[in-house]
């Protein structure tokens, strides 16, 4: 399946959201240097993540390959401010081949499954007290780019707290089986319906209007 590409803006959060794949990474060379780099700054050196730790500064992993969807948030000069991966469910991920044991049924797979990564904001656009506006537009970003894709539902490994506030957001959210006690933090898997609802709920928290428009 050709992957459709496009890109949102946010004028609140000052971040403009691209989706890049294999096909479209030649244009993005520059940006996705940088993004693997912040991936380090953030889950190595900011969260500690010792387990991704790698001999250069890079976070990239098995599934950082042809098949990852990268939703790309920039800033005004082109930098990345935030981000997120979605990788096919019907290829190897993370809670098929890492964490199995998170999910008390069988693994959900399917064309329209995609598993969510990685998100992050980069700590200039962070909020102290209270999540910031960059983060909601990461989120709208990332269920407008599932909506574009045709992704339905998006499997997700994550820290516990995540169940409680993406479902204070108005997501559909199943918890797929045990919460296991992990060295960087305790994780369960979830299984994320992808619905306009949801979307337009996660604006109105964020006080985000409707301008993550595709261009
Ligand atoms: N109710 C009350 N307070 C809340 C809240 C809520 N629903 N959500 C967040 N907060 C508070 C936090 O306690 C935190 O307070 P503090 O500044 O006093 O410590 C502050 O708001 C910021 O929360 P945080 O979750 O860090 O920010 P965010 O929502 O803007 O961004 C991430 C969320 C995950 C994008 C951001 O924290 C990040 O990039 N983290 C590093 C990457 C990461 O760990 N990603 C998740 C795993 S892949």
């Amino acid at each position: 399946m050709a992957i459709p590409t496009g890109h949102w803006e946010n004028k609140q959060a000052m971040l403009k959201f691209h989706l890049v794949t294999w096909a479209n990474r030649a244009d993005y060379q520059r940006q996705l240097e940088s993004y693997f780099r912040i991936r380090y700054q953030i889950y190595v050196e900011e969260r500690g993540w010792r387990q991704i730790d790698r001999p250069i500064p890079v976070e990239m992993d098995a599934f950082d390959n042809e098949d990852a969807i990268y939703l790309l948030g920039l800033d005004e000069n082109g930098a990345v401010g935030g981000g997120s991966r979605l990788v096919p469910s019907l290829k190897p991920h993370l809670l098929s081949e890492v964490f199995p044991m998170l999910s008390s049924e069988e693994i959900p797979r399917g064309e329209a499954i995609y598993e969510w990564t990685r998100i992050f904001v980069a700590p200039r656009f962070r909020a102290l007290g209270a999540s910031s506006p960059a983060a909601g537009a990461v989120l709208c970003g990332l269920l407008e780019a599932c909506l574009h894709l045709r992704i339905e539902q998006m499997s997700v490994v994550c820290e516990t707290f995540w169940l409680k506030r993406l479902r204070g957001l108005g997501w559909p959210v199943e918890q797929l089986g045990p919460e296991m006690e992990h060295a960087d933090g305790d994780i369960l898997a979830l299984l994320i319906q992808v619905d306009r609802e949801a979307l337009d709920s996660t604006r109105k928290a964020y006080g985000l209007s409707k301008a993550s428009l595709l261009a």
